[in-house]
């Protein structure tokens, strides 16, 4: 189905096929779930699936607020269009709850809740293990601007403050994610919009009442129940229209 196009970058769990137009990119989502730097890697049918639609309506009700994103349209139940961006190789996490490498690092137990918010960048490189880095880490090595720094630190908190309540309602504390950005040019002068994916693979997401985890920690953890925990979020968020199928079939 996707093969006749033009690949242009394969990731992990995501395909970036050639686009319809100049400026446009193909977002295939895979079943392919890896943990640890693919150390651990397994085939979650419905994943992708699941993963698109999510991301999808996380993106839409953010562009809703005026937080503007790569996102263009779903094209099918795997594939979405999304604007062509020059990403800033920096993975940029928001952390409210302790949790995962930061309850490692400082020895905080998981679910202790955080003084303020906290925003850590991660230099994206697998060979070198997306090693954390500082402001002075990225102006020096021209990964990004202070400009850009502060505007990606000022959107992730719009979105931390937006998911947070989104994601209360439908009672699941947002424990912590990760954004990408990527530059978006018009003539000489650029700016910065959300871009890849938000999605239980990219988020820590708690059942507010048990702590159960309905995220990718059940799969680097071994938990169990990966598809139904983020089917559960789908259907929370009330898009879960035509996640049946998916379960019961492996939909391509
Ligand atoms: P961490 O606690 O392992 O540093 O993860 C922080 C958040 O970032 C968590 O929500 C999971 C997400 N994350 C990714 O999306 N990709 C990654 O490669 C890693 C390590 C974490």
């Amino acid at each position: 189905m996707s093969s006749r196009r033009k690949k242009i970058y394969e990731g992990k769990a995501k395909i970036l096929y050639e686009g319809p137009e100049p400026g446009t990119l193909i977002q295939y989502f895979k079943d392919d779930a890896t943990a640890f730097n693919a150390q651990k890697k397994a085939v979650l049918e419905g994943k992708g699936v699941l993963n698109n639609r999510i991301s999808e309506y996380i993106m839409t009700r953010l562009n809703g607020i005026g937080v503007q994103n790569h996102f263009i349209r779903r094209l099918n139940l795997r594939e979405q269009l999304i604007k062509e961006v020059e990403i800033i190789p920096l993975e940029v996490v928001c952390r409210n709850v302790a949790a995962g490498s930061l309850a490692t690092r400082f020895g905080l137990p998981e679910g202790q809740a955080l003084p303020r918010s906290i925003i850590e960048f991660y230099y994206k490189d697998d060979k070198l293990n997306d090693p954390m880095c500082t402001e002075e880490h990225i102006t020096a090595f021209n990964w990004a601007s202070t400009q850009e720094i502060d505007d990606m630190l000022a959107l992730t908190l719009r979105v931390n403050d937006f998911l947070s309540g989104l994601f209360a309602g439908v009672g699941i504390t947002l424990v912590d994610f990760k954004v990408e950005y990527g530059r978006v040019w018009d003539g000489d002068f650029s700016k910065l919009i959300l871009a890849d994916e938000i999605s239980p693979d990219s988020c820590r997401l708690w059942d507010t009442v048990s702590n159960e985890k309905l995220d990718k920690d059940r799969f680097r953890r071994d938990l169990g129940n990966v598809i139904e925990s983020y089917t559960e979020v789908a259907r929370r968020l009330g898009i879960m229209k035509e996640m049946p199928t998916v379960i019961q079939g492996g939909v391509q």
